[in-house]
């Protein structure tokens, strides 16, 4: 077991991330998830696995979906109840999945999640135990960081204190500072690129059959910076392989 340490399971991080809403860097992350569930899944029963604050829960939620917020963090969790006190927030210890319903969720929602999960036999691990927790036809959707994020400029964040990421390789630390909110202690994340990804996928016996970077337009009300250019998220639409 390393000794990294989830940034997530703080107060001070769990306060500054509750203010988090969908605007700049993360409008992309979120943009094309109506359309990716409407063409995909079928059913309302969703999971939002590492729902942090409860962002992605509300914004299941707002879709029509019944959805269930999970994460390791009580800290996390207190913020998700305090801000939406009708949702279904649990902790789950570790990576104990055993109190969720098995084939029991049409979508699980992975959003941002394993950015801050180390090591390959940690991420086949959570996503098999996630894959057990799908319906036969369900659909999981991971949200993850692109290598790029971290030695680039963004809307929502900054990396140029942190050169060293450019020398990362797969499973290294590397870090981000987000400037959407006043906490600028940095999250320190693993560069997982997207080759690591598929093995952990066909380890956990997902299959992958859609990956989205989704760019920006240029339109958006925002001030972009890399983002019409650069990808800074990747989404993976999984299904069980068979
Ligand atoms: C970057 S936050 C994202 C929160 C939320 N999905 C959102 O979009 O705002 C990542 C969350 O994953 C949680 N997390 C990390 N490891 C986890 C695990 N093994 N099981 C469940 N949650 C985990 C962290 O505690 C943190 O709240």
């Amino acid at each position: 077991m390393s000794d990294f340490v989830n940034c997530y399971e703080s107060t001070t991080r769990a306060e500054a991330y509750s203010k988090l809403e969908f605007a700049n860097t993360y409008h992309l992350a979120f943009r094309d998830l109506p359309e990716i569930f409407g063409a995909r899944v079928k059913g309302t029963a969703a999971l939002d696995f590492g729902c942090g604050a409860g962002r992605s829960t509300r914004f299941l939620a707002s879709l029509g979906f019944a959805a269930v917020g999970v994460d390791i963090s009580p800290d996390m969790l207190a913020r998700a109840r305090q801000i939406d006190p009708g949702g279904d927030y649990r902790v789950i210890p570790g990576d104990d999945m055993s109190t969720l319903p098995r084939e029991g969720f049409s979508l699980i929602l992975s959003a941002f999640t394993f950015d801050n999960i180390p090591g390959m036999e940690t991420k086949v691990r959570l996503f098999g135990g996630l894959r057990e927790l799908l319906k036969p036809e369900g659909i999981l959707v991971s949200i993850v960081s692109t290598p790029e994020i971290y030695v680039n400029e963004w809307a929502s964040f900054t990396t140029r204190d942190f050169p060293e990421n450019r020398n990362a390789g797969p499973g290294d630390e590397v870090k981000i500072i987000t400037t959407d909110f006043e906490d600028r202690s940095p999250a320190v994340d693993i560069l997982w690129p997207h080759e690591s990804y598929l093995d952990v996928y066909r380890r956990a016996n997902l299959e992958m059959i859609e990956v989205r970077r989704p760019l920006a337009k240029g339109d958006e009300p925002y001030r972009w910076v890399s983002e019409t250019r650069i990808a800074p998220w990747a989404i993976y639409v999984l299904r069980r392989s068979s």
